[in-house]
């Protein structure tokens, strides 16, 4: 089987790189990479290999260069040769920004883009299977602390928090109206966060916004929301595993499911554990995060609710000295914030059904391997660029 893999140097990507890598029903596997040279795309790709020591076959991974953002993406797939045997395209790459600035690039990376792939996948000879990496999250901002089902979505009325989610949905509908259902799978992963292995993460993006609530410690989140998220190594095991399943369905959730699924208060509980000398973790209204950003503004009224958390504004005093790093961490924190208080879980009955995979270790518990890695990542750093 040869594979057309798009986003390979991501968190999800890399990782599905290697677990493909590993099959022995995969001979090649064709990488699309914005690099500028075939050996900086190649350098590129050893450094995904060697991050768990992996082994890297160069006879196996071959990289493509192109970017989603190219004009002559289409022509230029249509016209390398090489790609004619492809009989599976797994579709990766995104821009995954919550960030209002960047919604012009998140529409022309997820809809743009995923256009131009589609549109050389339709006329492939041998595609057996386009595998869309879509996302849980797609149901929109209206489903409410309750299990979410797959065909939910793509559900044209949901609202969504950010444009991300909504060029997720539209990619799903797009995907549709040029590939006949029977070659189209859709694996729509709930949150990944870190690795389930004592191993450094493959990216810190999520993390990122476990580390930086770490750090703060007063937090206006409904502790009590549950929060589906999986680990990375979990969420390609189950891609992957799906790709070579004798399906029932197009389109599966990979997420925790109710069985899997965590709190905020249940996470708080692994990180105090580990963080022993820090406050205790106080969960306030989801309301007062507009209090907080005006206390870090200098502009909170003086009989506002906040001031009775004053012990936390004096730590955060003393602990971020400038109040801007503090408007910096929660204005890229605000949509993680947001999502956290939906409260969706996303069921996996399908996937348990079709894959012999087993329910994901909940993130409580399997976050214990990552704190070393927690403590030391930089979190204002991370801010800048979530
Ligand atoms: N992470 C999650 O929690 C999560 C949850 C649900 C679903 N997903 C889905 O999983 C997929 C992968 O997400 P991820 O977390 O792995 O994202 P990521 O770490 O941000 O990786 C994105 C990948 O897409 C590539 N890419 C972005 N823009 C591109 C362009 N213009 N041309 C070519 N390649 C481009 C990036 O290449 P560079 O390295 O060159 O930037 C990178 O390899 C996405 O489709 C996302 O919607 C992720």
């Amino acid at each position: 089987m040869n594979i057309f893999l798009t986003g390979a140097t991501g968190l999800v990507g890399g990782e599905l790189l290697v677990t493909l890598s590993q099959r022995k029903e995969v001979d090649k596997i064709y990488c699309l990479l914005r690099s500028q040279t075939e050996e900086q795309a190649l350098a590129r790709l050893e450094q995904v290999f060697n991050l768990h020591e992996d082994d890297f076959d160069r006879d196996k991974i071959i990289p493509v260069l192109g970017n989603l953002f190219d004009e002559e993406l289409t022509a230029s797939l249509k016209s390398n040769k090489q790609l004619e045997d492809v009989d599976v395209i797994v579709h990766s790459a995104a821009n995954t920004s919550f960030s209002r600035v960047n919604d012009d690039l998140v529409e022309k990376a997820n809809i743009g883009g995923l256009t131009k792939i589609l549109l050389w996948a339709k006329d492939l000879p041998h595609l057996q299977t386009f595998l869309y990496i879509g996302t849980a999250t797609i149901c929109g901002k209206d489903v409410k602390d309750r299990v979410v089902h797959e065909d939910e979505s793509p559900n044209l009325d949901a609202t969504h928090l950010v444009k991300y989610t909504y060029t997720k949905m539209k990619g799903e509908l797009l995907i549709r109206e040029h590939l006949p259902e029977e070659k189209i799978l859709i694996a729509r992963p709930s949150i990944i966060m870190g690795d389930s292995r004592p191993v450094v993460p493959r990216s810190p993006v999520i993390l990122w916004a476990m580390a930086t609530i770490n750090h703060l410690r007063l937090i206006p989140v409904n502790e009590y929301a549950q929060l589906d998220i999986i680990p990375v190594d979990y969420a390609a095991n189950a891609i992957v595993e799906l790709l070579f399943a004798d399906r029932h369905y197009h389109v599966y959730h990979i997420s925790a499911g109710e069985e899997g699924a965590t709190t905020a208060n249940k996470l708080s509980k692994t990180l105090s554990a580990y963080f022993d000398e820090m406050p205790p973790f106080n969960f306030i209204n989801k309301s007062l995060l507009n209090q907080v950003k005006h206390w870090a503004k200098n502009r909170l009224q003086p009989d506002s609710e906040l001031y009775s958390y004053r012990e936390y504004l004096d730590y955060w005093k003393e602990t971020f000295q400038d109040k801007s790093k503090l408007r910096v961490l929660f204005s890229g924190l605000d949509p993680y914030l947001e999502f956290m208080e939906l409260g969706h879980v996303f069921d996996n009955s399908r996937l348990l059904e079709d894959v012999n995979i087993g329910n994901s270790v909940p993130a409580d518990i399997y976050i214990n391997n990552s704190m070393q890695f927690v403590e030391k990542l930089d979190i204002l750093e991370g801010a800048i660029d979530p």
